[in-house]
């Protein structure tokens, strides 16, 4: 989604936003820009592509300003241009935003009526126009953008500057998230605390219907019923070095690699010392919960449904389970005496975040699980359980996945506990199981030379089906997300029972059917699947422990060895073969594997 970066200081500010803007570049974007003040002036670059294009326009007509504004924009009101491309300005006033302004279109037509001439198609233009109209009123630039956004309609994140005020930069937030920071006579805005992290040590994250006004050396907050109000001061934990990708080709790549790392330390951050889940850390009362909802999107709903499994069959919770989008609009009944878990990495998508509304207004308690900590979701829930997975910046999910299954399983241990439905010896047997998933992951990662052997033969197929059952299956339906992503290969996830009920009228020689079959309670069953493909000349991948490939090597194309582990990890060990497909893949076709096309990383619009 769009990203905006905003500095004041006491220095020439523009090489500060040219980097800010590049380690924005991990939300997804299609078009860059900035604006700044020069001797009562505003000058503006934006070009449509990657930062370094606007970087070579900068370094052949450059600008040099202690004030500026920046943008890297992934398209919603009209296409990809420079016309569309952030900031917009008049010849007054000059913006940057991450939002959808709703009520666009009634007040573009007010503003023609009124003489302003709009030169692109975007719902941002307008705020433009309605600030610029204030300020002819002889406002200061504060009451000019506090009394335009009064007129505003839908979610945004400004940052502002102004022709006759080169000693102030304005901020304001509703819905979208936007952050403040300060160094060395600067202060800066900024879509989040990576854009802000070579930066400032600390940072402040605005609530709804703040404005902000930055000068050099201050920051004023008014609240939503304009009162100055102070807010609390966060430490910037992304440091500028920890959003480097060496030694690694690509930041999914380092994610990938990072999981052992990842997933061991949000393993430990849920155990005491003498090896017990921390339940301190987990304050709910599992005998009391009637029924578990569960609200994500795309991967992370996916870390959801696998949960549903452990919930259900660890702690015999009955588990809902349905994606934010669909959940928000379906004005769903909920159980009184409900837990309502919401399950995001940014923390600010903007489905997410509504279906997490609805939920609080029926009366359900919300446990979030975050991987950035101070995000939205994170402070409107009763109870947060951060991943500590660190920054992720692929677009596509990797160690954010991974390190969501490790807390789900551990609250689903942790209600089995509380309610007594698990023996001692299987729950010290599951936790053994996770504290060993590091080293059984590397082991996994061991065959990613071969897993690129089978990459290079299925790199030209239309389209793919991966198979699986019981807890494999949504790995089954997130191991199709990441070939859709990142490849542009099509591919669905099926319950591998469900294949004789449709899909196996597609099977040919030439569709992948990636199958998962551990050697588990289920293996019987998903091997009469794959002699059912086999019979049909289906080129069947099989991923699975050595016995298992022992017994079925024979009727695969291919297979992908990964080390057996206990029933209930196994979601979290066989996802890293299926990213790692899907990263060489992508890698043969000679996609962009960090910035995948259309795709943003954090979706703070609908
Ligand atoms: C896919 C992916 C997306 C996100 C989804 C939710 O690789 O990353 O499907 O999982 O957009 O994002 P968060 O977790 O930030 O709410």
């Amino acid at each position: 989604m769009c990203g905006i970066i905003g500095a004041i200081g006491n220095k020439n500010i523009v090489p500060t936003l040219i980097e800010s803007l590049k380690r924005l570049e991990y939300r997804g974007y299609d078009s860059a820009g900035i604006a700044a003040v020069v001797n009562h002036d505003i000058q503006r670059r934006r070009t449509v592509g990657k930062i370094s294009e606007l970087a070579n326009s900068l370094a052949s007509s450059p600008i040099e300003s202690n004030v500026g504004i920046g943008h890297t924009r992934w398209a919603t009101h009209g296409k990809p241009s420079v016309a569309n491309a952030h900031p917009h300005a008049s010849d007054t006033v000059a913006l940057v935003h991450n939002g959808i302004i709703e009520n666009h279109s009634s007040l573009r037509h007010d503003l023609e009526k009124k003489g302003y001439v709009f030169s692109s198609e975007t719902d941002t233009e307008t705020v433009v126009h309605l600030i610029t109209d204030e300020l002819k009123k002889g406002k200061t630039p504060l009451s000019a953008v506090k009394d335009a956004l009064k007129q505003l309609e839908g979610s945004f994140a400004f940052g502002i500057i102004f022709k006759d005020s080169p000693d102030t930069l304005i901020g304001a937030k509703k819905g979208s998230p936007l952050a403040i920071g300060k160094k060395d006579g600067c202060v800066f805005l900024g879509s989040d605390a990576i854009a802000l992290s070579a930066e400032t040590n600390d940072v402040i994250y605005l609530e709804d219907g703040d404005v902000v006004e930055l000068n050099e050396n201050s920051i004023t907050i008014y609240d939503k019923n304009d009162k100055i109000v102070e807010r609390e001061l966060h430490k910037n934990v992304i440091s500028g070095d920890s959003v480097g990708k060496d030694p690694y080709a690509h930041f999914m790549l380092k994610e990938i690699y990072e999981q052992p790392i990842a997933i061991s330390k949000t393993f430990a951050s849920l155990m005491t010392s003498n090896r017990n889940i921390d339940a301190a850390k987990i304050p709910v009362d599992w005998s009391r919960i009637s029924k578990i909802t569960i609200l994500a999107c795309g991967t992370a709903s996916y870390a959801g449904l696998v949960s549903k499994y452990w919930f259900e069959q660890l702690a015999r919770i009955p588990v809902e389970y349905d994606v934010a989008s669909e959940f928000r609009y379906r004005e769903a009944a909920m159980a009184k005496d409900g837990l309502t878990i919401v399950i995001s990495q940014s923390g600010e998508t903007a489905d997410t975040l509504a279906a997490m509304k609805y939920a609080k207004e029926q009366g359900q308690k919300i446990l979030s699980i975050v991987n950035v900590l101070h995000s939205s979701i994170a402070r409107n829930s009763d109870i947060v359980i951060p991943t500590l997975a660190g920054a992720e910046i692929g677009v596509a999910s990797t160690k954010a996945f991974t390190t969501q299954l490790t807390v789900l399983l551990m609250l689903a241990l942790n209600a089995a506990q509380n309610k007594n439905t698990i023996s001692r010896n299987a729950l010290q047997e599951t936790l053994a199981a996770i504290s060993d998933l590091p080293a059984k992951i590397e082991a996994a990662l061991q065959e990613s030379d071969s897993i690129k052997e089978i990459a290079e033969k299925i790199k030209s197929a239309n389209s793919a089906l991966y198979l699986g059952r019981g807890s494999l299956f949504p790995i089954a339906l997130e191991g199709a997300l990441k070939l859709k992503e990142i490849s542009y290969i099509h591919a669905e996830g099926y319950p591998a029972g469900e294949m004789k009920h449709g899909p196996i009228a597609l099977v040919d020689e030439h569709m992948p059917i990636v199958v998962l079959a551990p050697s588990d309670n289920l293996f019987d069953k998903t091997a009469s699947n794959i002699q059912e493909v086999a019979a049909r000349n289906g080129k069947v991948i099989l991923v699975s422990d050595t016995e298992g490939y022992k017994k079925l090597s024979d009727k695969a194309a291919d297979s992908i060895i990964v080390p057996s582990a206990n029933k209930n990890v196994l979601p979290i060990l066989y996802v890293v073969s299926l990213q790692i497909l899907a990263y060489w893949c992508a890698l043969k076709r000679g996609n962009d594997v960090d910035q995948p096309r259309n795709l943003a990383k954090s979706v703070t619009v609908e």
